[in-house]
């Protein structure tokens, strides 16, 4: 069985490379070429921990290919992974634009039954949007099934959480589907579960807005935290042994990023007033998580007074750690709240650096990039922690207060143990304890 992945971005390179690594033929496509040149030559176009190395391991077995033409890519596959981008529109739900011009694609160069697979993050009833644009368009009678299977991986964690999956959802209505894709991942056969399409499709947007409605109810307590005298780790880890609510995703701090789960929630939303179901819950977790750059200023405003030309040093700018990935960061918002107030940044981060460079071009002394923490660190008149890197996490704090001009930090992350940071003389503000 050949596949061909439509889309290799974060998701689409991921998959391709683990199916070719689960011992399948995988064909990976996209309409940047960039993309497809790198990764022929077993160049990943991102930084995702284990995922090059797995590259030029498959392009070398000779079981994995990159090629520009979408049309061979289709009429060359019998399973076609989807899994290019879904974006939010203005009005919050799901731009399908791209999933609608990869199904005319398809239409066009049917030439032997294929099943289309939705891998891509997409609204429940999509996969009657894609059969009805495939039957109306296609050239020739030839059959095709679509099938739901949503990606659960993590990004810094991607090709470990593809090939060690919690679960994999299989949305199916004929029998043919279900069987294709329990071959392509009889590897994986205990952790399977069938279901039919509208439900892994909603299994999906569900996922993820319930983790996002978790770390808004958790910044919630945190705030209730910092009222009173209750410290926010010890009250996410009492509430994390409870194994009915669990230990993850208890983490307070600046708010939730990255390019799922602020768009997801927002669209599961729109989705739900399509079909007239109260979304309140929703729209409350977000507006909850939009608050919290806003109440990270505060604490700024509250540690500095005036912002204006003092040197603010922000450690971490990718959405979490483990990533170059700077989409929906909340480090974006705080930079630019920083910047109309007239502080001087000084900005580092371990990967992410070159993608803020396209978003906040360089400009001493109001954006620096360091090479380092040292050197962002350097004359600062208070240091910002945005991103929990491990390598923050080891900083020498003695050194940290040498370099600084006042011993200053604003924790958005909880990175350090109060105690032991105000012993050294630090001015400490972490978030949800004192
Ligand atoms: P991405 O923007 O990194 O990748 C999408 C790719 O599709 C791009 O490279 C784009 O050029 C390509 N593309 C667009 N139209 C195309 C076409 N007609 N033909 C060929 N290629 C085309 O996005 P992503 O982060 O990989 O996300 C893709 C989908 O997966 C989204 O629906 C997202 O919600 C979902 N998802 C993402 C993650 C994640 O961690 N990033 C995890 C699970 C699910
Ligand atoms: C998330 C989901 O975890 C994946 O299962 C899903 O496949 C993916 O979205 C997707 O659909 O794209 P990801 O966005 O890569 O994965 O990263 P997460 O680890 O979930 O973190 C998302 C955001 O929540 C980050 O900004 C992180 O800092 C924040 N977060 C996470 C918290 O603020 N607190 C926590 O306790 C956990």
């Amino acid at each position: 069985m050949k596949i061909g992945v439509i889309g290799t971005g974060y998701v689409g390179l991921v998959t391709a490379v683990c199916l070719a690594d689960l011992g399948h033929k995988v064909a990976g496509t996209d309409v940047i070429p960039e993309k497809i040149d790198k990764a022929s030559r077993g160049i990943a176009h991102i930084y995702e921990p284990g995922l090059e190395d797995l590259l030029r391991k498959n392009l070398k077995k000779g079981n994995l290919s990159f090629i520009h033409d979408l049309a061979k890519t289709i009429q060359s596959s019998d399973v076609l992974f989807v899994s290019v981008n879904t974006p939010q529109r203005e009005d919050g739900s799901a731009d399908m634009t791209y999933v609608e011009g990869v199904s005319r694609k398809i239409a066009d160069n049917l030439n032997s039954y294929k099943l289309i697979v939705e891998k891509s993050t997409v609204p429940v009833k999509t996969s009657n949007w894609i059969k009805r644009t495939i039957s109306l368009h296609k050239k020739k009678e030839v059959d095709f099934d679509v099938a739901s299977n949503p990606e659960f991986l993590r990004e810094g964690s991607a090709v470990s959480d593809f090939l060690n999956p919690d679960r994999i959802i299989i949305g199916v209505e004929t029998e043919r589907a279900r069987d294709i894709l329990l071959s392509i991942y009889r590897k994986f056969k205990n952790k399977i579960l069938v279901t039919n399409i509208d439900t892994a499709e909603l299994i999906k947007h569900a996922s993820n807005s319930f983790l996002a409605l978790k770390i808004s109810y958790i910044n919630l307590i945190s705030d209730l935290c910092e009222k009173t005298d209750a410290d926010i780790e010890l009250v996410s880890k009492g509430m994390g042994l409870d194994p009915r609510i669990g230990s993850h995703f208890l983490r307070a701090g600046v708010g939730y990023g990255g390019s799922c789960f602020p768009k997801d929630i927002k669209a599961l939303a729109r989705i739900g007033e399509d079909f007239g179901v109260d979304v309140n819950l929703l729209k409350e977790a977000e507006r909850i998580n939009l608050r919290r750059s806003e109440l990270f200023l505060e604490k700024i405003k509250k540690a500095l007074w005036i912002l204006k030309d003092k040197k603010v040093a922000i450690l971490g700018l990718s959405f979490k750690p483990q990533t170059d990935d700077i989409r929906e960061a909340p480090s974006i918002k705080i930079i630019r709240k920083l910047l109309e107030e007239g502080s001087e940044l000084r900005l580092y981060d371990p990967k992410a650096v070159e993608n803020m460079r396209k978003i906040f071009p360089e400009k001493p002394p109001q954006i620096f990039y360091a090479k380092s923490s040292s050197e962002a660190i350097k004359g600062a008149n208070a240091l910002l922690i945005i991103t929990e890197w491990e390598e923050f996490k080891k900083l020498d704090l003695k050194k940290v207060k040498k370099l600084m001009a006042n011993p200053i930090i604003v924790d958005g992350r909880n990175i350090f143990e109060p105690s032991q940071v105000k012993s050294l003389g630090f001015e400490y503000y972490p978030t949800g304890r004192k």
